[in-house]
């Protein structure tokens, strides 16, 4: 059986002392809840703070990108290494605002990818479509682009100790949330892809549903037959609104 999960992606959000609220609320009601893992991917400068606070909780945390490169002459470059001396489990590569915002390729991504897992961290792959790229139909072969070139450079039994979070574009910080329905296609759309090449990969992976998501529309989107949990930004920055998110993944009886 595949758990859930749900982690939060604070973005370029935080200081000390806000962080700190945050985190010592976040890991205080996790420790009453089961079923679900609860997963805070921060700012690299908080990382050391988000340690210190969740070291001894069962909430995990990550980074929000990470270096194809190791350790060198790539200044500003923040290798996985280094991610996983501060205890990190995860680290989000091809999030849509780097592939957007910083250029990051589908070649990219996937060296990063690469690079995450080599380092024993869980990638957190995000993959979606633009509005346009919905409008003139081609969701599926974008996402199964951006699937396959991972695939291409690490194999899909990497797969096995990944996260994959369909994040569509036009639903991330813009309050449309994909409906149920619309997300579950495109969940059902990815394990199958990966199915045809390795069925227990498939079935085992973690399909996390991202945009938009709020206490208000998690229960019906978790309980997709495909969607194993959540990748929260804005919502995740409020504590009693991130953990409500946590509680509607937990599994019903
Ligand atoms: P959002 O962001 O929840 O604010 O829409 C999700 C994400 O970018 O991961």
């Amino acid at each position: 059986m595949r758990g859930k999960l749900v982690a939060g992606n604070w973005k370029s959000n935080g200081d000390l002392v806000a962080n700190r609220r945050l985190l010592e609320q976040v890991r205080a009601s996790a420790a009453s809840m089961h079923g679900v893992e609860a997963a805070v991917c921060v700012p690299y400068p908080y990382l050391a703070q988000a340690q210190q606070i969740l070291g001894d909780s069962s909430v995990v945390w990550g980074g929000q990108d990470v270096s194809h490169f190791g350790a060198g002459a790539y200044t500003g470059a923040v290798t996985s290494t280094m991610l996983t001396d501060f205890g990190c489990k995860y680290a989000i590569v091809g999030h849509s605002e780097r592939r957007a915002v910083f250029g990051d390729s589908d070649a990219l991504v996937a060296a990063k990818f690469d690079a995450a897992r080599k380092a024993g961290l869980t990638p957190i792959l995000c993959v979606g479509e633009s509005l346009q790229e919905r409008e003139s139909g081609v969701t599926e072969t974008v996402v199964g682009r951006q699937l396959d070139a991972i695939m291409a450079v690490s194999g899909v039994a990497a797969l096995a100790r990944a996260v994959v979070a369909y994040e569509p574009v036009w639903a991330i910080g813009t309050g449309k949330t994909a409906t149920p329905a619309q997300a579950q296609a495109v969940h059902a759309f990815i394990r199958n892809r990966i199915a045809a090449l390795d069925a227990a990969v498939a079935a085992g992976l973690q399909i996390l549903y991202g945009g938009s998501v709020k206490a208000a529309n998690a229960v019906e989107l978790f309980s997709q037959a495909d969607i194993d949990g959540g990748l929260i930004g804005g919502a995740s920055l409020v504590a009693d609104e991130f953990m409500a998110i946590c509680r509607a993944a937990v599994p019903r009886a």
